[in-house]
């Protein structure tokens, strides 16, 4: 839909008049013209904000999670640059060619080093590995960043080499051929790494980037790694057509991004080729089911998620949203750099460019479930992250008008999911409209095996191998209209009525930025209702919600 509010909008953010005359560099925008029009909107949107954090001395971005004293960091810079050289104005290519050169020259190039390959975070930090700096995987270096950084190279050459200049260009061949060596380094379960076929996200890019740099340098050792990986993840992927790393606002969005460079940047010879497009389209159909357009989130499960509401922080799902059907009917506020997580909207440019692609793989029914809501609905399916998981999760997830309740039954070997963390993993959710935003109850993993299931108005929890030790922590949101709760009673919107056969008698905690027992959970305050088992307790601990709309 087109409306005239946003012709108007969107001339004002082209910074042209509303009669649509050429601008003096309309030569150059030809490219960002071509994009789709929710894509256009995306990409000058997000540039425009990443403009604000663009350091020209230094060539890199100021970190745009800001509070970090005018630190830079690399690989939103990386990121930024592909999108200067889909911008193309000004001095837009050579400052993204700076940007790259000085991301390059900030990777680790020590073959002996676990980290070799990878990208620094900051170009301020100490070396990585020295005794003032030692490594600490995930802390001061992230084994990730190779594919994200990567991954937005090979976008940049596939798309804009030809603005690259031969020295820029031969200079990213070898970085991404040191990335892919390093990254050949991790082995799930060995020096701390957790690179197994089910972490989903960074599995998808390395298979990539090894597939098609080992082409793209004849290196055919490594493209056959590429090739091999790829086929564990997709073996995974086939069980029940579901990504391990399962309906993840954010991570489900990385996903996508890399199954869309299988797709569109491999020749026929590859498995990657041959499985990203169904892959892709499993996917969303899978989306479609979870998207509740009323409340703008996926229902649960979620397997890693930075927040409780999509509406408050940006996830990267939300960004191909905003491709798909457009800023407003996905989760992405108008003030968008007001959101949480807000760093992700970094991504903005590369989604917006590979966005017209990525409508080709997204099935008509798809797109019009993400529209409107289909009506109450129930959705089942299962995921598998070994070594993790003992069994595949069950997933079951009910969707009605204004609420949403899903979940996810297993056993693992750890407490807080593949990632072992409580705070990002939330196998079972309710979320419904209070009436002035979204309502989260959100069960918090104290437990490696719980079997949880959701029906129709109700949530069922329950611990196969609880104990008379075991506790039920329950976080629920605050409530514009309830500031101080108490009970049950006290929740907006929903009536919830609890039972099961732990002591009804639960303690009751706030979790505040500024104050109160306990800490907010990905910048979210929350009420932490916990429930103990009674006294000399023999059996299967459970606590059943049943709840409605009030
Ligand atoms: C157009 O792009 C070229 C580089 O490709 C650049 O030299 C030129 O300044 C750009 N023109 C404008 C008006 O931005
Ligand atoms: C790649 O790694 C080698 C060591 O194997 C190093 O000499 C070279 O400088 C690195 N190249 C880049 C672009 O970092
Ligand atoms: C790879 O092989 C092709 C075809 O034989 C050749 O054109 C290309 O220059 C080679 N590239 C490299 C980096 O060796
Ligand atoms: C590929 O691996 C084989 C066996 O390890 C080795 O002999 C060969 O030199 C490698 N080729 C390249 C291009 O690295
Ligand atoms: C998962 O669901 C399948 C199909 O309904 C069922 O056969 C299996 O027993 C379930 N597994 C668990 C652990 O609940
Ligand atoms: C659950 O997982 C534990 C290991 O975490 C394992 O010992 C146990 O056998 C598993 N139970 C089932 C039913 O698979
Ligand atoms: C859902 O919420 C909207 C907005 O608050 C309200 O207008 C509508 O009546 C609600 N529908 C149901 C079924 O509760
Ligand atoms: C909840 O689930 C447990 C375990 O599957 C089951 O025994 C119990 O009957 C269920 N309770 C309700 C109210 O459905
Ligand atoms: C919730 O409260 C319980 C009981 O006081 C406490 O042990 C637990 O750490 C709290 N959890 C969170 C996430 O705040
Ligand atoms: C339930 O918890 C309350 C508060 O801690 C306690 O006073 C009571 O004895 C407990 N009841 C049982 C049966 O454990």
């Amino acid at each position: 839909m087109f409306s005239l509010k946003r012709a108007i909008y969107l001339a004002s953010i082209l910074a042209i008049p509303a009669t649509c005359a050429p601008s003096s560099h309309s030569k150059n925008a030809s490219y960002v013209s071509t994009l789709p029009k929710n894509s256009q909107i995306l990409f000058r949107e997000s540039m425009d904000w990443l403009d604000g954090f663009y350091d020209p001395a230094a060539g890199y971005l100021f970190d745009e999670s800001s509070a970090t004293a005018l630190r830079h960091e690399t690989r939103s810079s990386a990121w930024y640059a592909v999108g200067l050289l889909a911008r193309n104005e000004h001095d837009d290519v050579k400052n993204a060619l700076q940007i790259i050169t000085n991301v390059i020259e900030g990777q680790y190039k020590e073959t002996k080093d676990q980290w070799y390959g990878d990208y620094q975070k900051e170009p301020e930090e100490p070396t990585v590995g020295t005794a003032a700096y030692p490594e600490n995987i995930y802390n001061s270096w992230d084994p990730n960043w190779r594919g994200f950084i990567s991954t937005c190279f090979i976008v940049g050459l596939e798309e804009f080499g030809h603005l690259i200049t031969p020295e820029v260009t031969s200079l990213m061949e070898k970085s991404l051929y040191n990335a892919t060596r390093g990254d050949e380094y991790r082995v799930g379960g060995v020096d701390d790494d957790n690179l197994y076929p089910a972490y989903t996200n960074p599995s998808l890019m390395r298979a990539f980037v090894s597939g098609w740099t080992g082409r793209r340098l004849n290196d055919s050792n490594m493209t056959i790694s590429g090739e091999n990986y790829a086929t564990a993840v997709i073996d995974l992927f086939n069980r029940a057509n579901t990504l391990s790393e399962f309906n993840s606002g954010t991570y489900t969005g990385v996903s996508l991004y890399a199954l869309i460079l299988w797709a569109k940047y491999l020749p026929d010879d590859s498995v990657m080729k041959h499985n990203g497009a169904r892959m892709i389209q499993c996917t969303w159909e899978a989306v479609a089911q979870l998207w509740h357009p009323q409340l703008k989130n996926v229902a649960g499960p979620w397997d890693r998620s930075y927040g409780f509401d999509m509406n408050r922080y940006l996830s990267l799902l939300a960004l191909h949203l905003w491709n798909v059907i457009g800023k407003e009917k996905s989760s992405i506020i108008p003030k968008t750099a007001a959101m949480s997580h807000v760093a992700d909207w970094a991504y903005g440019p590369q989604f917006a460019i590979l966005s017209a692609f990525h409508s080709t793989l997204i099935p008509a029914a798809v797109v019009e479930k993400l529209n409107n809501f289909q009506g109450e609905h129930t959705f089942t399916s299962s995921a598998f992250s070994p070594p993790f998981d003992i069994y595949p999760r069950n997933i079951t997830a009910w969707l009605a008008p204004n609420v949403s309740i899903g979940a996810e039954t297993f056993n693992e070997t750890t407490i807080g999911g593949p990632a072992i963390n409580p705070g990002t993993f939330n196998p079972a959710i309710i979320q419904w409209n209070t009436g002035d935003e979204v309502g989260y109850i959100t069960w918090y993993a104290t437990e490696h095996a719980l079997t949880a299931v959701a029906s129709p108005n109700s949530l069922n929890l329950t611990y196969p191998y609880g104990t008379a030790k075991s506790i039920f922590s329950i976080i629920v949101g605050t409530f514009k209209k309830t500031r101080d709760v108490s009970s049950w009673d006290d929740v907006q919107g929903l009536s919830v009525k609890v039972s099961g056969n732990v002591n009804m008698t639960f303690l009751l905690g706030f979790a505040g930025e500024n104050g109160g027992a306990y800490s907010t959970i990905n910048d979210f305050e929350f009420w932490n209702f916990t429930y103990t088992m009674p006294t000399g307790f023999v059996g299967t601990p459970n606590l059943v919600f049943d709840v409605e709309l009030k």
